[in-house]
């Protein structure tokens, strides 16, 4: 056979079949809360989050998505309704409305739950500048929720994926100290390094100042063209810097994955035999066997 990258695919995603069906995922011994952030737009945060978070329920596992950007592109992703009169992370961020006012169960989809984010989010980032405690908003929030479900018998939850908007202001920073783990998901194409050294900065002050336990636990490398020489680049460029984060998994382009969210469903449910259902798989998979920080 041919050694092109059309075969290397094909054998890689007969492997992966193999190697993911029926697998249960192993839950990890306290919830791992995970920001999935970067300021850049487009870069693959949202598709990251709700297919990472589909793959890690249909291992098995208990997970919450937060969609803490007013875009609303998660909630509308997983199917769950977020037009303006919808109880949202508004309501939690800027009113101090309990997450379990606002959680909605993903339809068809077991052990996965959603926050939504409406249009009045948009607001909250101004609104929350005048709040108390204004950036360990969210933190508490997601406290007082798994406090709750303990209390109420619920089973616990396992990961919690925070989806944020492309900014630093407040709605990213609330992420951030709500987490213990960032996942930053960087598009290999050229100019994917640049504006990384501002996040990055960003997450040490908020390190320093706010949340001493946050890491950048994952570096993944999405929408990756396994045709171009610039994307096996700036892979490269991007594992010397981050050997220890970069996942092995890499998310090809695909239009599978871009057409999902128009069905309001996951690529995981849309066309589960994909290149990128299979991705994402492999890396909710990665992300689970890697020992939590
Ligand atoms: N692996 C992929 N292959 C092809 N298209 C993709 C892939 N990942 C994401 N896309 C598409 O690229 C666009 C941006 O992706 P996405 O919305 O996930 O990025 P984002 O970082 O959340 O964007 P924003 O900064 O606006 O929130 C979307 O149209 C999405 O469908
Ligand atoms: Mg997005």
């Amino acid at each position: 056979m041919e050694d092109t990258p059309l075969m290397r695919e094909l054998a890689r995603d007969h492997a992966r079949r193999k190697q993911l069906d029926g697998v249960e995922f192993a839950a990890p011994e306290t919830t791992r809360v995970i920001t999935i952030a970067n300021q850049k737009g487009g870069v693959g945060k949202t598709s990251t989050t709700v297919n990472v978070a589909a793959a890690l329920a249909l291992g098995g596992l208990n997970v919450l998505v937060i969609d803490a950007d007013p875009q609303g592109n998660t909630s509308t992703a997983l199917n769950i309704e977020h037009h303006a009169e919808v109880a949202s992370m508004y309501e939690v961020l800027v009113e101090s409305a309990p997450l379990q006012d606002v959680v909605q169960d993903v339809p068809d989809m077991d052990g996965l739950l959603c926050a939504p984010a409406t249009i009045n989010l948009s607001g909250a980032e101004i609104e929350l500048v005048s709040l108390v405690a204004r950036e360990n908003r969210l933190r508490n929030a997601i406290r007082d929720y798994l406090e709750h479900r303990d209390d109420e018998g619920l089973p616990s939850l396992d990961y919690v994926l925070i989806d944020c908007p492309p900014s630093l202001g407040l709605l990213t920073v609330n992420a951030l100290v709500a987490a213990r783990e960032v996942l930053i998901p960087i598009q290999a194409e050229y100019y994917a390094l640049e504006g990384l050294s501002l996040l990055l900065n960003n997450i040490e002050l908020i390190r320093q100042h706010l949340n001493p336990d946050l890491v950048v636990s994952s570096i993944m490398l999405t929408m990756y063209d396994a045709r171009t020489r610039l994307a096996a680049q700036v892979a490269q460029d991007v594992r010397e810097h981050f050997p220890e984060q970069t996942l092995e998994t890499t998310i090809p382009r695909s239009v599978r994955i871009s057409e999902a969210p128009s069905y309001g469903q996951t690529v995981l449910t849309y066309d589960p035999g994909s290149s990128g259902a299979l991705a994402y798989r492999a890396a909710a998979h990665e992300l689970t066997i890697r020992p939590a920080p």
